[in-house]
């Protein structure tokens, strides 16, 4: 085929990026994206502090609107994401710990039920373990007042919120076999053998020179998926320019293909414009949309 998405689709995979609502009247954006990509995720739009910025009252009209362009155009929607630390409003952290539960599974409640039925994949919990060390979770208010169980009641609460979602766990960091993989990797065996609800595990893969794509990075994927769950590639953005970009995007690819449960892939953005990465030219279009040498290769990968 001769888009990603349509090259994707013929793998039986899904070619996604991470779309704002704001961009979504700017035609060649639009153009990008709908000839491109099959999935979509709402760069902030579905985060707490977007959604339920005051305790009790929802704001569900930006993430709304990219949910039906996704809608309209055939496209999937990767929900992200129900319970992260960031993007956090300053409410939740003044509550006590029982106050604090019922607020976090009031949030995961009210926003699967306002999508449900149309949210592919769900990021219940996103980056709950901290970097580097010995697998240690990170402060956050969750951690600090509900302690480790948090995550296992989000996803219990996720599953009987919309039972058709696929439920996933989403860091990075994570995308070699490294302490912090290997941190989640036991929490992910821990739940199937457990019976706590977990479909999928998602890996931002945000590269750049001090954090290349890494070696193992297919047998990393491949033994999550031993575990029973699928795999997916859910924020890629690759650093750099060129035929150096272009191949460790080509290697991404080849690494998600070459293990059956790599779902899909999600680039964190469009064209470099928009990059949350301002400094950078991480994506596959530039900023004027022309396709990128990173671009072919992961046609030519596909
Ligand atoms: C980023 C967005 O791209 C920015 O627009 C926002 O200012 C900050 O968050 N990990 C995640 C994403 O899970 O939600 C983050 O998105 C990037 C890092």
């Amino acid at each position: 085929a001769s888009t990603l998405g349509g090259s994707a689709a013929a793998q039986g995979r899904y070619f996604g990026a991470a779309v704002a609502a704001n961009h979504l009247g700017e035609t060649p954006y639009v153009n990008t994206l709908n000839t491109e990509f099959t999935s979509v995720t709402p760069e902030n739009e579905m985060k707490w502090d977007a959604l339920e910025s005051s305790r009790g009252t929802f704001t569900f009209g930006a993430a709304d609107r990219i949910v039906s362009h996704a809608q309209q155009q055939g496209m999937q929607v990767r929900g992200h994401t129900l319970v992260w630390h960031s993007q956090l409003p300053g409410w939740v952290g003044t509550l006590g710990a029982a106050d604090l539960r019922a607020a976090m599974n009031t949030h995961i409640t009210e926003v699967m039920r306002h999508y449900k039925g149309e949210i592919h994949s769900w990021d219940v919990v996103n980056e709950a373990f901290q970097d580097g060390g010995s697998g240690e979770r990170r402060s956050s208010p969750f951690q600090n007042k509900l302690g480790d169980g948090y995550i296992e009641e989000a996803f219990r609460t996720a599953r009987a919120a919309d039972p058709a979602a696929k439920l996933c766990y989403n860091d990075y960091n994570t995308d070699g076999v490294n302490a912090k993989s290997n941190a989640v990797y036991n929490m992910v065996k821990d739940f199937k053998q457990r019976g706590v609800p977990i479909d999928c595990v998602g890996f931002q893969s945000h590269f750049n020179s001090n954090s290349p794509v890494p070696g193992d990075y297919r047998q990393n994927l491949q033994r999550f998926a031993d575990l029973g769950v699928d795999v997916q590639i859910t924020e890629l953005d690759i650093e750099g320019s060129g035929s150096a970009q272009a191949t460790s995007y080509g290697n991404v690819v080849r690494a998600c293909l070459a293990v059956s449960r790599c779902t899909g892939i999600t680039t964190w953005g469009v064209t470099d414009k928009y990059s949350w990465r301002s400094s950078g030219t991480p994506l596959l279009f530039d900023d004027n949309y022309n396709k990128k040498p990173a671009y072919h290769a992961v046609l030519t990968a596909l």
